[in-house]
């Protein structure tokens, strides 16, 4: 049988600072509500195409339904499915470029990223072509406006310099739903200078060498029609750009990758599957929402710490607090949950975390098999540091000390935690954490009487940019 992501919530029942038993059987009535409105409600309307009712405007809820669609695309029509299609730009430019620069920012960028940390190997770009796999270097830029930042990668590129190989070919991927933001459009236009210049001239390679997720209208789905580009995905209408990781905006990327995007699909699915059909004592998406919730609301607990003990979980804490902070973070009464990305370093916040304000909600996310050999610390004839001790264990031992001597900590000073258990750091793992953070955020959001999507906040300021700039 599949593995499945598994959550402990033992630690979230610390007396007199934790969730009561009291409270936790009021939640299950809410939550069964919650789940009753996205699943009947929400869904069927999203469905049916028709008049959504102002309160619950914008309602993307195309995000949920979407693995499976894509995947049944994919099972029914093969290379024709957009699925298909997304595999085959994916090993043409594969072939063609060693590099490839993704434009975007926000939800446009942050989910790709997170499936590159997550899934590649750590050092994917540093590796020599041979050992990608012939897989291209990936560089993430148009998420900034930073200069320097910008300089230096146009430099990697060689500065506009005529590319006569593979080794030296580079492609861009421009990712924007609206096609309108600014930041990505600004670079768009920096980085199509230095391509066009690479291509000598030749702007049939360039037609090749761009490809563009986007709307289907808007300035860059304009501007990318003009330049002819040889292929162009959609970010699907109804999916918002923080919920947008598993279509063509996360799918592109994570091909061009050489992840196996099918199995990113299948975990994504299972959680849907898990979510629609798990009562709630066993569902971990509603769990998950109403431990957060509860804390949130019962014990003020207005941060949600997420823990990620690994390094290549890094980039989805910062994904999730995106999601979470665009999502339920935009009301003013009250206080918000705000996630804050921890490393395991502990050497950074641990007292905080330990002694400070208890204002945090922990979420361990762990990982409990890691994909390579364990390395042992090893014994040697100079013991000044007197490691031989532990000489014959692994960092994953040391690891799991680190883990449970810091829970023990917390639980000693009543501090409640939870911890997610991730079998494996691999694409169909991920694909269902992904899905299941998107749907508890939902979940969450309707627990709030707050509308999980859609961006005022952003809107505003992108208005007083641009008036700034006289545009
Ligand atoms: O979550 C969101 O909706 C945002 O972070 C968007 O993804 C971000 O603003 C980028 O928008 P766009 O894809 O339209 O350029």
């Amino acid at each position: 049988m599949a593995s499945f992501l598994k959550l402990d919530l033992d630690a979230s029942f610390s007396p007199g600072t934790g969730i009561t038993e009291e409270q936790w059987g009021d939640a299950a009535a809410s939550l069964e509500a919650a789940r009753r409105e996205m699943l009947q409600v929400d869904s069927e309307l999203f469905n049916s195409q028709g008049p959504v009712p102002p309160e619950k405007e914008p309602l993307d809820a195309g995000f949920f339904e979407m693995p499976e669609r894509i995947l049944g695309d994919y099972r029914d029509r093969g290379p024709a499915s957009e699925l298909g299609q997304i595999l085959s730009t994916a090993k043409r430019i594969r072939d063609l470029v060693d590099r490839v620069v993704i434009l975007g920012i926000g939800g446009s960028y942050m989910g790709a990223r997170a499936l590159m940390e997550s899934c590649c190997h750590p050092y994917h770009n540093e590796l020599p072509r041979g050992e990608r796999g012939g897989r291209p270097r990936i560089y993430f830029e148009g998420n900034n406006v930073d200069n320097d930042a910008a300089q230096g990668l146009l430099d990697l590129l060689g500065r506009g310099r005529t590319a006569n190989n593979v080794d030296d070919r580079w492609a861009l991927v421009v990712i924007s739903k609206s096609g309108g933001t600014l930041e990505t459009a600004a670079a768009f236009r920096i980085f199509l200078r230095a391509l066009r210049a690479s291509c000598n001239g030749d702007e049939h390679r360039l037609s090749e060498l761009v490809v563009p997720v986007t709307g289907r209208e808007g300035k860059l789905y304009d501007f990318t029609r003009a330049l002819n580009c040889s292929d162009t995905y959609y970010v699907p209408e109804g999916v918002g750009g923080r919920f947008s990781v598993l279509s063509p905006v996360g799918l592109l990327p994570a091909a061009l990758m050489g992840l196996d995007v099918v199995r990113l699909l299948e975990g994504a699915a299972a959680m849907n599957g898990h979510f629609r059909e798990a009562s709630f004592e066993q569902n971990l998406v509603m769990r998950f929402a109403a431990a957060c919730h509860l804390m949130y609301e019962q014990r003020k607990m207005n941060l949600r710490l997420l823990s990620v003990w690994a390094k290549g979980l890094e980039a989805i804490g910062l994904w999730y607090d995106q999601l979470l902070a665009e999502s339920l973070g935009k009301q003013e009464q009250g206080a918000t949950p705000l996630t804050v990305v921890n490393t395991r370093d502990l050497h950074s916040r641990a007292q905080q975390h330990q002694e400070g304000a208890r204002d945090k909600f922990i979420l361990n996310v762990i990982v409990e098999r890691w994909r390579r050999q364990p390395l042992e610390v090893g014994v040697l004839e100079q013991n000044q540091d007197q490691l031989n001790a532990i000489g014959a264990r692994s960092l994953p031992d040391l690891m799991t000390a680190a883990l449970k001597g810091t829970n023990q900590a917390y639980r000693d000073d009543g501090r409640p935690t939870a911890d997610l258990h991730l079998p494996v750091v691999d694409e169909y793992h991920v694909g269902q954490l992904l899905q299941m953070l998107m749907l508890a955020t939902v979940l969450e959001g309707r627990l709030m009487g707050i509308n999980p999507y859609g961006q005022p906040g952003v809107e505003k300021y992108k208005q007083h940019m641009k008036r700034e700039l006289g545009l």
